[in-house]
């Protein structure tokens, strides 16, 4: 199950996962016209749902879905939350809605997801969360979102521990994948060890990795580059 399954890394993630996985995938809105995911339906079994953090009917719609699913007979045999957004508010912008509509999509989302998700996971599941590399050195243009990004980095040993040992809990905290429109590719490929910025071919990798590794649990595996070396 991919939350925030299509667009970008998520989309990404979907096209890899799909040669050899049925998928369920959330987006914030319809799925109308969305015809790559037909591509997908040639090797895999996919369902699409609407999680939007934003709908006051957001719980309620994740059991529902999630029952008719089990009812179904869907196994969610792993999940990875990917849903966020990378807002730009330097200090001196922040309000009070500014900050609570930062949080409620990455940070509170992605804990009711988490929520909704853990005891209808398959024994032996891996839930894997996108976190990113300013939980080492916060984004200073955009510390709200570290600041969420750092509350993730404690739900991902926390949850490890009260799911265990049915379920496994791994977060990723990536550098540069897929940076913002505008961003200056260069300079972000300079700040690393590597001088490159990541391939979403590195994010799948990984997850494979966490899905199939049955001793990891409670991690956070960076993936940056080195940046925080630099
Ligand atoms: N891209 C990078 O280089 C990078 C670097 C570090 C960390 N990350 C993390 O990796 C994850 C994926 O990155 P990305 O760049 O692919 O992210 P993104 O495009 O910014 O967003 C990820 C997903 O969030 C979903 N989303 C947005 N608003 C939502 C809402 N109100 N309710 C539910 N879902 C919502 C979007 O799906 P819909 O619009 O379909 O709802 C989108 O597919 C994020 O958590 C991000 O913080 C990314």
């Amino acid at each position: 199950m991919l939350v925030g399954g299509r667009r970008r890394l998520g989309r990404a993630l979907a096209e890899d996962l799909a040669r050899d996985h049925d998928l369920v995938l959330t987006s914030s809105e319809s799925w109308d016209g969305e015809t790559w995911v037909d591509g997908l339906s040639k090797t895999a079994r996919i369902r699409t749902l609407q999680w939007d953090a934003e709908s006051p009917e957001l719980m309620s719609r994740m059991m529902a879905d999630l029952d008719t699913l089990q009812a179904q007979g869907w196994v969610i045999s792993g999940a990875v939350v990917l849903a966020g957004t990378f807002p730009k508010s330097p200090l001196g912008t922040w309000t009070a809605e500014l900050l609570e509509a930062t949080w409620r999509v990455n940070l509170g989302f992605p804990f009711l997801c988490a929520q909704a998700l853990a005891p209808r996971l398959a024994e032996g599941a891996c839930l894997q969360i996108l976190l990113d590399t300013s939980i080492h050195q916060p984004w200073l243009k955009r510390l709200p979102y570290s600041a969420a990004k750092a509350g993730l980095a404690a739900l991902v040993p926390g949850l490890a521990q009260l799911l265990a040992p049915k379920v496994r809990v791994v977060g990723h905290a990536l550098g540069a994948v897929l940076p913002a429109e505008g961003s200056d590719m260069a300079f972000l490929a300079e700040r690393t060890l590597l001088k490159r910025i990541g391939d979403p071919a590195d994010l799948c990798r990984a997850v494979r990795f966490a899905a199939d590794s049955p001793f990891l649990t409670g991690e956070i595996l960076t993936q940056d580059g080195g940046r925080r070396w630099v």
